[in-house]
């Protein structure tokens, strides 16, 4: 795909019914929201660091470019890792072009904090998925912080950082569960002269935190609760240097969870999955299936620079329809598209409540899902923050036809899907699958699937 989606081809492909189970051991491409981090980190030590098992999706090359173009050293290695020639917190310079984002949300979102206090000014752009984006929700605190912004609609992509002359410590309190935007301030609070806090109204994935302790960062994390919810507030005291480490990512429990969903409903399917992160804020999608009745057992734990790593064994299961609590949202909030494929094959109607934040995804992912599992015949009640999947239908034998909107998630998950209706289905692009999931179809043709 070119920069900017200017000339964006589609790949239409096809997932046909497997009558075969799906058996067999493998591993998944690294952690999408881990690779960005060490790739910023990296580049913010003292010296030279490794990753190994970097994502070499879309999306986190997106990020390495945009470093690249900031005058970060990376490259990558024979063996297949990558190395990074870092220079210190406040060792980037001003980029002499745009920083194409591509379709991730997550590179615009941390990059955009980590140079709000660097002096200089930096263009960011991105495909035609990301333009569609809000983007106030790092702009507020990163205006806080001293730094000018000049955006389209005030909102959205394209738009230009004018980096604080004398960035500011600051006392933000998120009112949504987002990641990214407490990665950005955190990011910001890297070359922050002073004590710069969060609080994060709901927990939600802290990678950011467990790479910085890791690191030898001293980070302040306090447990609250507000309105009920389980929150932190965290504090950080800007410029502290610290030295470069070695990183190894555990496998993406994103895209695990769609081979983990696929062994689940494909008849006698086995699978056995090594080396994922299944960090206790990543792992509502595992919750929830078990919840289901799902058979899924977790195997071999260890402790990978700070983040959990697990096998998951997976075997064909029958469901049983759950109502996911609001509050699990922020804990697998990628997963609903692939758990939707799962509650349509379940017995009796899921509720997914809290889903407010699916609809500025990639694309509006609560219509997208709703919409294309009507085209497969399931009954579907689709509300502002919920959805409600009717399980067992009746199967179209002629193969459907799948709208993706340039979403990676809604791609893999209606080829899922194709592979358990008779018919099968044809999704209308899956060159976005790429941002995150490289090999994807590798991978389901080595278990056992079929594809056209
Ligand atoms: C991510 C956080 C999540 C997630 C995204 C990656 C991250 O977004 O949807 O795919 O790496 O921090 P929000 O933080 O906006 O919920």
């Amino acid at each position: 795909m070119s920069d900017l989606n200017l000339n964006h081809q589609m790949i239409p492909f096809s997932s046909v019914k497997n009558d075969q189970p799906l058996r067999g051991e493998v591993t998944v491409p690294g952690d999408k929201s881990i690779s960005h981090r060490a790739l910023i980190f990296g580049c913010l030590g003292h010296g030279r660091s490794k990753i190994s098992g970097l994502l070499e999706g879309e999306d986190v090359l997106k990020t390495a470019k945009a470093l690249t173009k900031m005058g970060a050293e990376i490259s990558k290695l024979d063996d297949g890792s990558w190395q990074i020639n870092g220079s210190g917190i406040a060792g980037l310079m001003e980029a002499d072009d745009v920083l194409d984002m591509g379709n991730s949300g997550t590179s615009t979102r941390l990059l955009a904090g980590l140079v709000a206090p660097y002096n200089f000014t930096s263009f960011f752009n991105g495909d035609d998925s990301l333009r569609k984006r809000p983007m106030q929700r790092i702009f507020e605190p990163i205006k806080m912080i001293g730094a000018a912004i000049v955006s389209r609609q005030n909102n959205f992509l394209p738009f230009a950082i004018i980096g604080a002359k004398n960035p500011l410590p600051i006392s933000y309190a998120m009112t949504m569960a987002s990641a990214q935007v407490k990665s950005a301030i955190l990011l910001a609070s890297l070359t922050i002269n002073g004590r710069s806090s969060i609080i994060e109204p709901e927990k939600c994935r802290n990678h950011t935190e467990i790479m910085m302790n890791y690191l030898g960062l001293k980070l302040a994390i306090e447990d609250i609760e507000i309105s009920g919810c389980k929150g932190s507030k965290i504090s950080y005291q800007g410029m502290q240097e610290f030295d470069a480490k070695d990183f190894t990512i555990p496998g993406d429990i994103s895209s695990a969870a769609f081979v983990i969903v696929a062994a689940i409903l494909i008849k006698d399917s086995k699978i056995k999955i090594n080396n994922v992160g299944l960090n206790n804020l990543r792992d509502g999608i595992v919750t929830t299936l078990i919840e289901m009745g799902a058979n899924i057992a977790i195997e071999n734990e260890q402790i990978l620079a700070g983040e959990k790593v697990v096998d998951i064994i997976v075997e064909y299961s029958k469901l049983t329809a759950v109502e996911v609590p609001a509050s699990r949202a922020p804990i697998m909030i990628d997963e609903y598209p692939i758990l939707a494929i799962a509650a349509s094959f379940a017995d009796g109607v899921t509720k997914m409540n809290g889903l407010a934040e699916l609809k500025i995804k990639e694309s509006n992912r609560l219509l997208m899902i709703a919409q294309n599992l009507q085209k497969c015949g399931i009954e579907v009640k689709i509300g502002d923050d919920y959805l409600e999947i009717k399980g067992g239908f009746a199967q179209p034998t002629k193969q459907v036809d799948i709208v993706t909107n340039l979403d990676h998630r809604i791609a893999m998950s209606f080829l899922i899907m194709g592979m358990n209706l008779e018919g099968g289905v044809k999704i209308d692009d899956c060159s976005m699958i790429d941002t995150s999931f490289p090999d994807f179809v590798k991978i389901f043709k080595k278990l056992g699937a079929e594809f056209n």
